[in-house]
């Protein structure tokens, strides 16, 4: 077995490589002047059981190529079999088309990994679990949930609900309450654009409640803002946890944070941490 990382995050490829008492397979990973990526797989993986570890946070088509011819020099190399370990998998809200003038990211990203050579994809907390019908590969879907719900065990505020930022994360806010034998509540809202959200109406009883909102990203942060706005709007107390697997932090969304005064940020380490930080985050590790 060789584990492999890219450059997207070694952080995570030394921990994970640690856990399994592995030392990281060597390649080298630059670019050439022109901004070409060039990609060099040193280590000798002829019939290996390869695993490329490279989550695709931003810049994410850089990391997708650099992934890609990756995976491409293993397989030249001589490889018997690669599997690539993509715990955030970008694109993957691009799962459906809203008007005919879209692509479908999700499948096209999904074909591109396939015909690069990847045997077997490893993902976490995809954006909804029907991007696995993208692939014409075996996906293994992992969750961070038990890991993030069992940080929470124990520590959340006496009346708290579980709360749903949007309609499509209903399914795994239900998977948290389960966890935590809590109550739930959706908000419904409305993205006017890539970074600009609208809450307008909430399900459940949230009134006096701490609210914990549970979400697969934290990208612009404007889901997370409309809802708390439309909490605290709704009569909740102003004790505002919340947990989401990814934290992209782009764009505004440092700030936006800091404006909300979370009471707690619990997320993962599968993508590297922004070097300014919001309120204080908390890091569960899924390296194991
Ligand atoms: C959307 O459906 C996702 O589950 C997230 O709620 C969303 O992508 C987060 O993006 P942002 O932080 O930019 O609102």
């Amino acid at each position: 077995v060789t584990l492999m990382s890219g450059s997207s995050h070694p952080a995570l490829g030394e921990a994970v490589a640690k856990v399994l008492g592995l030392e990281l397979g060597r390649c080298v990973v630059d670019r050439f002047p022109d901004g070409e990526h060039h990609v060099e797989v040193a280590e000798e993986v002829r019939g290996c059981d390869v695993y490329l570890l490279q989550p695709l946070g931003p810049p994410v088509d850089s990391h997708l190529m650099e992934l890609l011819l990756l995976v491409d020099a293993c397989r030249r190399r001589g490889a018997a079999r690669v599997t690539a370990v993509v715990p955030y998998l970008a694109y993957a809200r691009h799962d459906r088309r809203e008007t005919g003038r879209e692509p479908l990211g999700a499948r096209l990203v999904a074909d591109m990994i396939r015909a690069a050579g990847v045997d077997r994809l490893i993902s976490v907390d995809l954006h909804s679990p029907a991007v696995e019908g993208c692939f014409n590969i075996p996906v293994e879907h992992l969750s961070a949930m038990p890991l993030l719900a069992e940080h929470l065990r124990g520590t959340a505020a006496p009346r708290s609900v579980i709360v749903s930022p949007d309609l499509g994360a209903v399914k795994r806010a239900e998977r948290y309450a389960a966890h935590l034998k809590l109550p739930v509540a959706v908000v419904h809202k409305r993205r006017m654009s890539g970074s600009e959200v609208q809450a307008h109406n909430i399900t459940g009883e949230v009134k006096g409640c701490a609210p914990i909102l549970v979400d697969d990203m934290i990208s612009t942060a404007g889901t997370i803002e409309a809802a708390v706005q439309a909490l605290l709007e709704a009569g909740c107390a102003p004790d505002v946890t919340v947990v989401a697997s990814h934290a992209l932090l782009v764009g505004p969304a440092i700030e936006r944070l800091q404006r909300l005064s979370l009471r707690r940020l619990l997320t993962t380490d599968s993508v590297p941490r922004p070097e300014r930080l919001p309120v204080p985050v908390e890091v569960v590790s899924i390296a194991p």
